[in-house]
């Protein structure tokens, strides 16, 4: 399924591939300690909303198994679940493993039930997808953003092999590219015919490449709709609205904050400025330039036209069917971890 293993458990430590080096340098590293694993999630070695869940969900297993005492062990956990605060999937995980009666089978658990979802979310969207699409996309959210296979990308491979032809414009997704450098390179492991473009490139090619839909992951959402996902995201659901494009969210129900009602409740990470005022390590704004970088925005829910999840299509009026969907049946799966 994937070329890369973004995590694993590796017996006395968590392995995970260190996603800043792609698309130049395919490294894989050992977290071993509180740092290691706080440090890996908030440098983006790891990213995406639900490979962060799972990548925590194994690290809280591993602090379980190598802290004896109670109260270190809670400190050093809810330092992993506070090191990123807007994707909910890692709060959601490190809540579960903690809720557990065994830690390390929990985290294999969730591992496996996302391979499983994202399985779901693909087949479910299939439909969505026309002969031909023509596709805008942000961020990555293929199987390095989610240990399995994929959200919006997840849909997008599976249009491909159901020979469905689908051509992708990539956002390269500034500041820290990871359309450029990971969803790119996951499009051409898969076989998907794709431009990349600048992320100001969307509005004309909306306007000029006949686009028929888009589709994008999210890191966190509310339960009227509301959604925060990658910076970029809110501009991309407005031009497609101004163009009349169909704009759909393809996440699992892990990234669905049931408990809260709108999306002004999302905490919104801002990164360090270094990130826009500096590119491949070479400072290109002037000493001194102050600096606005949040790392996500929000949608808001009346410009999504559904969500694909592994439960199936979710339609307005959200503030009825996103409740009814945190009623559904967990998947399942049916064979025994392995990861
Ligand atoms: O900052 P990142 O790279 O963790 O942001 C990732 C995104 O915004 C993705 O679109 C989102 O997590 C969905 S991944 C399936």
């Amino acid at each position: 399924m994937n070329e890369f293993i973004p995590v694993a458990w590796d017996g006395d430590a968590v392995r995970y591939l260190d996603q800043r080096l792609l698309p130049h340098e395919v490294r894989y590293e050992r977290a071993q300690t509180v740092a290691d694993i706080e440090g890996a999630i908030k440098s983006l070695a790891i990213r995406g909303a639900p490979c962060i869940g799972v990548f925590a969900a194994y690290g809280v297993a591993l602090l379980r198994r190598t802290i004896s005492d109670d109260g270190r062990f809670l400190e050093e956990a809810s330092r992993v679940r506070a090191a990123r605060p807007t994707a909910v999937n890692l709060a959601w995980a490190v809540d579960r493993v903690l809720a557990a009666g065994d830690a390390l089978e929990e985290a294999k658990l969730i591992h496996e039930e996302q391979v499983a979802i994202d399985e779901a979310i693909a087949q479910n969207g299939f439909e969505l997808i026309p002969k031909n699409a023509r596709i805008v996309t942000i961020c990555n959210t293929g199987p390095l953003a989610t240990a399995g296979g994929g959200t919006a990308l997840g849909v997008i491979i599976a249009a491909q092999r159901g020979a469905k032809k689908p051509h992708v414009f990539a956002c390269e997704t500034r500041p820290l590219l990871q359309g450029a450098r990971l969803n790119y390179l996951e499009l051409q492991q898969a076989g998907v015919d794709a431009f990349l473009m600048a992320d100001s490139a969307a509005a004309i090619a909306m306007q000029r490449k006949g686009i028929d839909l888009v589709i994008v992951g999210a890191d966190r959402i509310a339960s009227n709709g509301d959604t925060a996902n990658k910076i970029g995201t809110y501009a991309l659901a407005i031009l497609a609205a101004h163009h009349g494009i169909p704009f759909y969210i393809a996440a699992p129900r892990s990234t669905f904050d049931f408990a809260i009602r709108r999306g002004d409740e999302i905490p919104i990470e801002e990164r360090n400025a270094e990130e826009v005022s500096s590119f491949a390590g070479r400072r290109v704004a002037p000493e001194g330039a102050a600096v606005y970088n949040p790392a996500f925005d929000v949608t808001p829910g009346h410009l999504i036209a559904a969500f694909v999840t592994e439960c199936g299509i979710v339609r307005s009026p959200y503030v009825e069917s996103i409740p009814d969907l945190e009623l559904r049946p967990r998947v399942r799966v049916a064979t025994p971890a392995t990861h």
